[in-house]
């Protein structure tokens, strides 16, 4: 397929998909050093390489001008970001206008209890919260640094503001494999959504025989639990189901075992301004240069254009396709 129309300017890449979600990293940095994410002394970026929040906003309000209408705010944590809420509630004017259908984050729910009505204020109206674990101790050795009960005042802060929840649990073995059940349970118990997450060879990590199949999880929870499938798709390379007993959803994200790429409409932009095409691909284009070139957006609009042409058709490290190598980016710089 050649380059295709863009309807009414709408992005679409070279082979039709039209690109219509956005994340955007705002930060690298994270209060928590999870084992599967970072090394205790992970470096940071200096801070003139990281995009201002007013240089995140024209960025993607360029994206939303151009069809953007799910954006998705991650990190490192987000809600770090100094600045963070004053984005959020900017961005938010893109969902009074409509020109945006929805505006969400992905946290590690350390900062919610302070901002989650806040959040809840500026339109937002789910999060996805990264929590593997219910046990304290467990929790503490996965993040090394993080402090569970904080994270579930935050939820529950989340959850008494109208934020709906969905719970992101990397599946670890011999971690968190016993506490699959108990995991459904309470977000059954609280109506949140649950996403298993298969672990992901990121930015040099040993996955240290961690590596836990989804279709052994999802073996095990129907030994309990009626799984329906459903054909609810986001685009991505989740797959979802409805635990009957519950009436919650559960998804499985394979990102190693599945191919999902023909159906993606997402691209990712880093912190600093660069542009990712594929999450399995090192490859991006530099966002920086364009945006500071001019106040004018002109400049940022045909760079923007212009990778967008050039998103893969495919990514590099699911089996079977070009070259299965573990990406030496970390998530935390990609923005999951
Ligand atoms: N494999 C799978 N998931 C990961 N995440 C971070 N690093 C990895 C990895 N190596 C997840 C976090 C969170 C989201 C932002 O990405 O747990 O849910
Ligand atoms: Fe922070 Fe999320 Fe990485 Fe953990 S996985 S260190 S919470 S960015």
């Amino acid at each position: 397929m050649g380059h295709m129309a863009e309807p009414n300017g709408t992005l679409a890449d070279s082979f039709g998909r039209p690109v219509t979600y956005l994340r955007v990293s705002v930060t690298d940095r994270c209060g928590f050093r999870c084992i599967y994410c970072m090394t205790q002394d992970a470096d940071f970026l200096p801070k003139a390489k990281v995009l201002t929040v007013e240089e995140i906003d024209r960025l993607a309000s360029a994206f939303i001008r151009l069809g953007t209408r799910k954006l998705r705010l991650t990190g490192g944590e987000p809600l770090v970001r100094p600045g963070i809420m004053a984005l959020v509630r900017a961005l938010g004017r893109h969902l009074t206008s409509g020109a945006l259908d929805e505006l969400t984050l992905t946290t590690n729910g350390a900062m919610l209890f302070k901002h989650a009505a806040g959040l809840a204020d500026a339109g937002v109206r789910r999060l996805n919260v990264s929590l593997d674990t219910l046990d304290p101790h467990k929790f503490r050795a996965i993040t090394r640094w993080g402090k569970l009960a904080k994270v579930l005042e935050g939820v529950r802060a989340a959850a008494d503001a109208g934020l709906r929840i969905k719970i992101n649990a990397v599946a670890l073995k011999g971690v968190n494999d016993d506490e699959i059940h108990d995991m459904v349970a309470w977000c059954g118990g609280h109506g949140f959504d649950l996403t298993f997450i298969e672990l992901m060879p990121f930015g040099g990590l040993a996955d240290e025989g961690r590596f836990l199949p989804l279709q052994q999880v999802r073996s095990e929870l129907e030994t309990r639990w009626t799984l329906e499938d459903t054909d609810h798709c986001t685009g991505g390379p989740a797959h979802y189901a409805r635990v009957r007993e519950t009436g919650c959803r559960i998804g499985f994200i394979t990102p190693l075992t599945h191919g999902f790429c023909e159906s993606c409409n997402r691209v990712r932009l880093t912190c600093t301004g660069r542009l990712h095409l594929c999450l399995g691909r090192e490859d991006g284009a530099d966002l920086r240069t364009p945006l500071r070139l001019s106040d004018d957006d002109g400049p940022l609009i045909d760079a923007l254009r212009a990778a967008i042409r050039r998103k893969p058709g495919g990514h590099d490290f699911a089996i079977g396709r070009s070259s299965a190598v573990p990406i030496t980016r970390s998530m935390s710089a990609t923005g999951g």
